[in-house]
């Protein structure tokens, strides 16, 4: 298997606060990874990091082969990594299926710039087929038509990892996805992601544990922007450190 993201030394201060602290990370191809820990961690500036959205104050990112610390974040996606964020982020003025045609064709070679957009409808060809196709990955074809301001936060979800999925991405970074969500919606987004976790290479920040403990390959855990632990999910969650830091007092259960 050959490595999508190493990260090395990966550190972020706020004025007096560090908040992620000489972060090491390997990723595989096709690999899984979870991160969890405490509120204020420094899991989101993680991924602000890696994404290019804040520039870090030392330490080396690298993906596909390629020294991206310096790359702005357009192409880190144009590159194939694309993310979600912790508060859904989609077009709501849009309807469902121009949300993905908007993001497809501002990446898309042939799209790229005002002129092409307006000249090459977006409508006819591949790009509609390919949107429709996502629409129908995550199941919300049938609301492919709908105003995005009126489908719940479940289906605003949904359609936030179909624009990430429409970009085709080599690296998926999901920053708490089943947050806000209903039972019966965490469970058809952990399908969704089961669908889709033997195609792409995942990163996973998330709050709930028992949510992703049997969906991940490898979990780290983060406290005070360090990772303290990090290996297969029931070991890692056996680790003293571990119980210490995520809930409180060390032996401490029923998270
Ligand atoms: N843009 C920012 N400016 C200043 N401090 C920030 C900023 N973003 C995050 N922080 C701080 O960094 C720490 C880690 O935050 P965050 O990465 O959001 O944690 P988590 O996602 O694990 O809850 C917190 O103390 C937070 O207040
Ligand atoms: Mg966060």
């Amino acid at each position: 298997m050959s490595e999508v993201l190493t990260i090395r030394g990966l550190t972020k201060r706020f004025g007096g606060l560090v908040a992620v602290n000489g972060v090491d990370l390997r990723v595989e191809e096709k690999e899984t990874v979870g991160i969890i820990g405490p509120n204020g961690s420094g899991k989101t500036t993680l991924f602000n990091l890696i994404t290019g959205l804040f520039q870090p104050t030392a330490g080396q990112i690298v993906f596909m082969d390629r020294d991206v610390t310096s790359a702005r974040p357009e192409q880190r996606v144009a590159a194939g990594m694309v993310r979600t964020f912790q508060l859904v982020s989609v077009f709501n003025s849009l309807r469902v299926w121009e949300n993905l045609v908007l993001c497809v064709t501002r990446f898309d070679a042939a799209h790229s710039s005002i002129w092409k957009f307006m000249t090459s409808p977006a409508t006819g060809g591949t790009i509609r087929d390919d949107c429709y196709g996502v629409l129908r990955l995550v199941g919300l074809e049938d609301k492919a038509g709908t105003m995005t301001s009126e489908l719940s936060y479940g289906d605003k979800r949904l359609l936030e990892i179909a624009i990430a999925l429409s970009l085709k991405p080599k690296l998926l970074l999901l920053d708490e996805p089943l947050s806000g969500l209903s039972d019966v919606e965490v469970v058809d987004i952990l399908n969704l992601l089961r669908r889709i976790k033997r195609d792409v290479t995942i990163i996973i920040i998330e709050h709930k544990v028992s949510m992703i403990v049997d969906f991940v390959d490898r979990l780290c855990v983060m406290n005070e922007g360090r990772f303290v632990s990090e290996g297969e999910p029931s070991e890692v969650l056996r680790d003293p450190a571990v119980q210490k830091c995520y809930w409180g007092k060390e032996g401490t259960r029923g998270c």
